[in-house]
């Protein structure tokens, strides 16, 4: 019903990377496709920057707090260990109840939270759901660490999603087909832990702790579980990938996305890109990709669009959605 997003202040460019740590504009372009990346200042946190997309996600759909009874947040950076940041999100919208929690799923949690929410919502526990993707990767990261600092950012994305029984969801779109999840799909695989991981938390160091990561690995591992999850969705959905709109990946690397697309058959112009300015913000890259490009004018109602992520765990996921 719709969208939002929210951004940190302040933009850091490559060449401001590179007096922190030794690196170039030109590594980071070339290996990734990052151009510049907003992070979070004082003041800022997961829960502000949640609560910024959420406004606007409500004000697009004409809808006011009220008539949410479901959040579900995606973070693996919450403001706090508990409670969920939802409930603090819920707070500030001024909800009046309903359920809210947090999902974590790392970089997959949108299409966690996605799948998680479609599901209340279609079991007839809740009828109206905001759907949160946020993040403030930058307070987990070892800003000494040239290959992992240069890959994220800060930010969250959030859509807002009305029950399935509301049989006048087409109408209200502007469209003739029905708006909705046709068909998802989500995977984990907890053997390749160590491949993605924070090496700090509550019940282990009770310290927050810093991102790991074996980038090369994670890289291959990516490639062939995103092209099979997409596979396995546009199958249980009986269409074809001609049919595809638009692909809304996770926003990782630029090389993932064409790798991905290029398995999958599906143009380059079809995929939304904003990893250049956006990095990799984790659970808010999907929600904050598609946002723009909704804004932008390039998504549009009727249009049928793919998400796709994998992160941390491993999990990963895809959703086939009709606008
Ligand atoms: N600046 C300059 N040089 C660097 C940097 C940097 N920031 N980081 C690493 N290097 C160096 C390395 O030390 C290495 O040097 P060496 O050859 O002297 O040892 C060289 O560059 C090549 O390093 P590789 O790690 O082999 O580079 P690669 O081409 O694999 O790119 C990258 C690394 C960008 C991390 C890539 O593997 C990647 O994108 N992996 C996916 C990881 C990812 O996106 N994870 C996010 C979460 S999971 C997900 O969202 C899918």
């Amino acid at each position: 019903m719709g969208s939002g997003s929210a951004l940190p202040k302040r933009v850091v460019t490559n060449a401001e990377m590179a007096t922190m740590v030794d690196t170039s504009d030109e590594w980071i372009v070339e290996r990734t496709g990052i151009r510049q990346r907003y992070i979070a200042g004082e003041g800022e946190t997961t829960s502000t920057l949640a609560i910024a997309a959420a406004k606007a996600a409500l004000e697009d759909a004409g809808l006011t707090a009220g008539d949410i009874d479901l959040i579900v947040l995606a973070t693996a950076t919450p403001d706090n260990t508990f409670p969920a940041t939802a409930t603090k999100v819920q707070h500030a919208l001024g909800c009046n109840g309903g359920i809210a929690f947090d999902v974590a799923a790392v970089c997959s949690g949108f299409l966690y939270a996605l799948t998680t929410a479609d599901s209340l919502l279609s079991t007839g526990k809740a009828k109206r759901a905001l759907v949160i993707g946020a993040e403030t990767f930058s307070r987990i990261l070892d800003w000494e660490d040239r290959t992992t600092c240069v890959l994220f950012g800060d930010g969250a994305g959030a859509i807002v999603l009305e029950s399935p029984d509301s049989s006048d969801l087409a109408e209200k779109s502007g469209t003739k087909a029905q708006p909705g999840i046709i068909a998802s799909s989500l995977h984990a695989d907890g053997a390749q832990h160590d491949l993605l991981y924070v090496d700090g938390g509550p019940s282990t160091t009770q310290t927050v702790g810093h991102l790991r990561m074996r980038g090369p690995e994670v890289f291959k591992h990516a490639v062939v579980n995103l092209s099979n999850v997409l596979k396995e969705v546009i199958e249980d959905a009986g269409v074809s990938a001609d049919e595809i709109d638009w692909i809304v990946p996770h926003q990782a690397n630029k090389r993932i996305l064409d790798a991905t697309a290029r398995k999958l058959k599906i143009s380059p112009d079809r995929v939304i890109v904003t990893v250049d300015s956006h990095a990799n913000t984790s659970a808010a890259s999907v929600p904050l990709a598609f946002d723009t490009a909704r804004k932008d004018g390039r998504i549009k109602a009727g249009d049928l669009v793919l998400m796709e992520a994998m992160g941390g765990g491993f999990t990963w996921g895809a959703s086939l959605i009709r606008i």
